[in-house]
């Protein structure tokens, strides 16, 4: 990659161009709603793994999250997908380290909050809270030697201290029940549940806080095309209730592009080409975008193919 690249993704942000339509003065670049309010603004984050040789694992990407939306982040393994979303909320750890760039989160209470200088209680207060996050593999992270009921609890001793074990009891019910799992599962041990059943359990710890972010990260990777398709239905559903807006990373961008409102291509650290999902369907621009949207041709076929389908149930 040349430095002009990166020069121009920089100053792609910094004229508030984050999306490709808007820079050519079209009014629908806008997602859905008439006036986008950002839940989070990423400015020319750098990131980097201080090990030898250094790994420029992001490279100057701007992005912004808006409230209520779906935002599809594609690109295929080691391209940077899982470092960004860690340095958005504030995850990194030695060896990685942020070495230039700005994230600030649009609290509907609080205002903007610098999400880089929150340290101690604040960051406690703003991790889970606010954003909230379905880690890469996260079903295979459950303990499997402990109850689903305290891996709920827990969410609850950390960040609502005080409450009432009764109140745990009803909201992890009330929380599996909302994720398409049976309310009496909460005294069952994760290995007794199936692969689409703990990512369902992991989506329902990520809930608990009615965060004004979810993060996920290739939550249905490793499930079957058709439990892949009733949780990505469970999530766009719980989404439209909440109203939280989603970040959802995939290698797959035409599953992607089903469910997003708008899509980020991410290549070798940068954000290579962005768009309303339409846009990019429609009008690929980057060679690595349409190579990515032909990269799965068997499993579905037009667009529209994979969420709607099967849906007389
Ligand atoms: N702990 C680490 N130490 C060194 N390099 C790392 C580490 N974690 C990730 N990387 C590198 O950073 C780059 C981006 O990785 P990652 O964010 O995991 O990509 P993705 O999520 O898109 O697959 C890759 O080149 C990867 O090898
Ligand atoms: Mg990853």
């Amino acid at each position: 990659m040349t430095d002009s690249t990166t020069a121009d993704a920089v100053a792609d942000g910094a004229t508030e161009g984050d999306t490709r339509v808007s820079e050519a003065g079209d009014a629908e670049a806008t997602p859905a709603s008439a006036l986008p309010e950002p839940v989070v603004t990423a400015r020319n984050v750098h990131i980097e793994y201080e090990v030898e040789p250094v790994v420029k694992a992001v490279r100057g990407v701007d992005l912004t999250i808006y409230r209520g939306e779906i935002l599809g982040l594609a690109g295929e393994s080691g391209c940077g997908k899982t470092t960004l979303a860690y340095g958005l909320n504030r995850l990194l750890k030695a060896p990685a380290l942020m070495t230039d760039g700005g994230v600030t989160f649009h609290d509907r209470e609080d205002g903007d909050i610098d999400v880089l200088a929150l340290d101690g209680d604040g960051l406690r207060a703003f991790r889970w809270d606010k954003i909230s996050m379905v880690f890469q593999g996260a079903m295979n992270s459950l303990n499997p030697v402990i109850k689903i009921r305290k891996q709920l609890f827990d969410v609850f001793t950390t960040h609502r201290p005080g409450m009432e074990k009764q109140a745990m009891e009803e909201r992890a019910r009330e929380l599996l029940t909302m994720v398409g799992v049976d309310a009496d599962r909460i005294n069952s041990y994760p290995h007794e549940l199936s692969g689409g059943m703990r990512q369902r359990v992991m989506i329902a710890m990520a809930l608990a806080l009615e965060p004004q972010l979810m993060i996920m990260d290739e939550p249905t990777t490793a499930l079957d095309v058709v439990v892949q398709r009733e949780i990505i239905r469970e999530i766009m559903r719980l989404r439209e209730i909440f109203g939280f807006a989603v970040i959802f990373i995939t290698h797959d961008l035409p599953m992607l592009l089903e469910i997003s409102d708008r899509v980020a291509v991410m290549l070798e650290g940068q954000i290579v080409e962005r768009g309303t999902a339409d846009e990019i369907y429609h009008n690929a621009q980057h060679d690595y975008t349409k190579r990515l949207l032909s990269s799965f041709p068997s499993l579905r076929g037009e667009r529209g193919a994979f969420v709607r389908g099967g849906e007389d149930q």
